[in-house]
């Protein structure tokens, strides 16, 4: 069935929330239900309507999978205890870090982030707990590209074909699904979410393993997130979409104190976007590239090559994976 769309033109956030609170009510009358939090604007404020909706039926997660960035999960589960809502922390590091290991395709990467997520660790907390459902923070850009085979987004299933219920054992809602970018932002400013959550930048379920060119492994999991932790703090005041540090598989030669260093490579993309369909990447000052280079050569171990993407979205997509 097509999706019909809410553009932010036509988008009323305190009647679309009132909707949904009854619908979500209807939809789980009785019993517990579930989310995944990742502190991300959609599981946010999908977070905040299903504590509306169901108050202490729904029990919020945050699967710390190992691929977030420095700090997430202290800064997303103390940020919600001020809004009153309780997040449990689920430690599933080395679940999803087994899940990946030699794997370098970027789709294969995706369907074990995914796999791991639904069946592994969500299968096993949802059968826990007793919940029958599951409620989501899936967008309409995530479908569209996911049904037009641009990329599979990890939270993607009923247009696929895919039934959650008989694959993972539990439904699926997904209250935001006729909503952009754009629109989820003033639904979670309607909710009370604060402007730092609802204009917080995008972050991708995949992660981190997003951000890295083939395997995914622990150490270059914590390479990547410190080179995104530098990359952040940089352009911090950049009114930009969204910025990343991408960690390259290849090595190139360089030199570090009159030696050759084999060394890595990191590309920096920085986006100016309205809601992800369409890129452009950013017009940095030079000078920030600059700081940009000198920080990632001297604090990330074994960089020695630091690029910055200038394609636009098509033909690129902004995540490298
Ligand atoms: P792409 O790389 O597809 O990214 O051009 C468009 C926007 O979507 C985010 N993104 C994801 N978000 N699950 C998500 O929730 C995903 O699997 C995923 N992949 C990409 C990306 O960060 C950007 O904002």
């Amino acid at each position: 069935m097509a999706i019909k769309e809410i553009p932010v033109s036509q988008l009323n956030p305190k009647q679309f929330v009132d909707e949904k609170v009854g619908e979500i009510r209807s939809a789980v009358p009785e019993g517990l239900a579930v989310n995944a939090l990742s502190g991300g604007v959609d599981s946010s404020t999908v977070t905040l309507l299903g504590h509306k909706a169901l108050e202490g039926r729904l029990k919020t997660y945050f699967i710390d999978n190992g691929i977030m960035r420095r700090g997430e999960p202290e800064e997303i589960v103390s940020l919600f205890k001020k809004l009153g809502v309780t997040v449990e922390v689920v430690d599933a590091k080395e679940k999803f870090f087994k899940a990946l290991k030699g794997l370098s395709d970027p789709e294969e990467k995706r369907e074990a982030i995914t796999q791991t997520f639904y069946k592994d660790v969500f299968g096993k907390l949802v059968k826990d707990s007793g919940a029958r459902h599951l409620l989501q923070g899936t967008i309409l850009t995530d479908v569209d590209e996911t049904v037009a085979g641009i990329k599979r987004q990890h939270n993607v299933f009923e247009q696929l074909g895919i039934d959650p219920e008989e694959t993972f054992g539990y439904k699926i809602l997904e209250p935001l699904v006729q909503l952009r970018k754009d629109g989820v932002r003033k639904v979670g400013a309607a909710l009370g979410l604060s402007e730092a959550s609802f204009n917080r930048m995008p972050f991708p379920g995949p992660a981190l393993s997003a951000r890295v060119i083939g395997e995914v492994t622990p150490g270059k999991i914590t390479l990547v997130r410190q080179a995104t932790a530098i990359t952040e703090e940089v352009l911090a005041g950049v009114p930009a979409f969204q910025y990343m540090a991408i960690l390259h598989n290849d090595r190139v030669p360089g030199m570090r104190d009159n030696k050759r260093d084999y060394g890595l490579q990191i590309e920096i993309r920085c986006w100016d976007s309205v809601d992800a369909r369409q890129a452009t990447p950013t017009k940095l000052p030079y000078e920030t590239l600059m700081i940009l280079s000198r920080r990632m050569t001297t604090e990330v171990p074994g960089v020695v090559s630091v690029t910055y993407n200038i394609a636009t979205k098509p033909p690129s997509t902004m995540e490298a994976v």
